[in-house]
């Protein structure tokens, strides 16, 4: 057997406007999906998964997801998070050169499903590193972050860009620009998370969001706009940048940035009034800045606070389910067993 595991992330600037070639800078955090791995003797996979949001199921299948599981819980949840499995599995028989390759799997995942923090990505990822290894085949991250994004792209038909599955597979702090991925160096950013225990629809979020930009310019613009937040943000958070401004107050400016960009995400119609109440609940604490992380619509947002008073805030905010801080992790894919 093999474990692996994988970390989620926020976005600290750029979601949506990444698929149209903006830059954008996510972060690991120390939330992790982690997949075992069996390798089977017929060509079936059956797959167990528990969840933060899922009460946990199990399914069974050859070759394909196509059979339909019957499980007591949001059919497009369970068909996102097998499309995810499937493309995984898909991606290790080829790079092992296994086809017909079986496996028993099983999911455990710290992350909240499609609320913004990538749990997709993770899963993809731990997932494509666990069964690449169980057939003898050991990949580097990056190797598994370009079959990942492969994964990703196919199950979201086109419609991903590869920041959020370099970010898990490499840890850290990630820019991504087109098929440009690198590790950047960020300083350690004093982030909470709320979540409103719901989730967005990536496909239909990144469909809305093309529909508003081929119909209005000014929404072109503003997805260039938040290319030149990132811009701007990622100066910001570059340690070797020469500036006169101190390290504390480059971290309230990036605050500030944070809030121009979830501005913006609004104006796209990617928030929803949870998101928006979490966020005023944060900045009406005194954090920096705050914003929704990822595709939107529900989930979770992003804020930066070193005191405790925005986790504080949230917990009392009607309609944050949960709050936590996230710390920031350097290791992306881990290997377990
Ligand atoms: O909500 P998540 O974690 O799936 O993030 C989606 C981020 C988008 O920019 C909206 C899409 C993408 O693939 O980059």
């Amino acid at each position: 057997m093999t474990v692996s595991s994988a970390p989620g992330k926020v976005y600290l600037f750029g979601e949506h406007a990444v698929v149209y070639g903006e830059p954008a800078v996510p972060c690991a955090i120390e939330r992790r999906a982690t997949v075992s791995v069996e390798a089977r003797d017929d060509d079936h996979v059956r797959v167990e998964a528990s969840d933060l949001s899922l009460d946990g199921f199990t399914v069974e299948y050859a070759g394909s997801t196509d059979d339909r599981p019957d499980v007591n819980v949001p059919a497009g949840l369970v068909e996102a998070a097998m499309g995810y499995i499937d493309a995984a599995v898909e991606q290790a028989r080829d790079a092992a050169d296994v086809p017909d390759a079986g496996f028993d799997i099983t999911v455990e995942s710290e992350i909240p499903l499609g609320a913004g923090l990538g749990s997709s990505a993770a899963v993809t990822v731990a997932g494509i590193d666990a069964a690449t290894r169980e057939l003898g085949r050991s990949l580097p991250p990056e190797a598994i972050a370009d079959r990942a994004y492969r994964a990703e792209s196919a199950v979201q038909k086109g419609e991903a860009s590869r920041a959020d599955t370099f970010c898990s597979a490499v840890g850290g702090a990630v820019r991504v620009e087109g098929d440009d991925c690198r590790r950047i160096d960020a300083p350690d950013l004093p982030i909470v998370v709320g979540f409103d225990g719901g989730a967005g629809d990536t496909g239909e979020l990144v469909s809305g969001v093309r529909a508003l930009k081929e119909r209005y310019d000014f929404a072109a613009d503003t997805v260039e706009t938040i290319g030149d937040v990132v811009r701007t943000g990622e100066r910001l958070l570059d340690p070797d940048a020469a500036t006169d401004v101190d390290a504390a107050d480059r971290i309230a400016e990036v605050g500030d940035l944070m809030n121009f960009n979830h501005g913006l995400l609004e104006s796209l119609g990617v928030s929803s009034r949870s998101l928006d109440s979490m966020v005023w609940a944060a900045r009406e604490a005194g954090a920096h800045g705050a914003k929704l992380t990822g595709a939107g619509g529900g989930g979770c947002i992003a804020a930066l606070d070193p005191t405790p008073e925005t986790l504080t805030a949230l917990r009392f905010t009607p309609g944050c389910e949960e709050a936590f801080r996230a710390e920031l992790t350097t290791d992306g894919v881990r290997r377990l067993e």
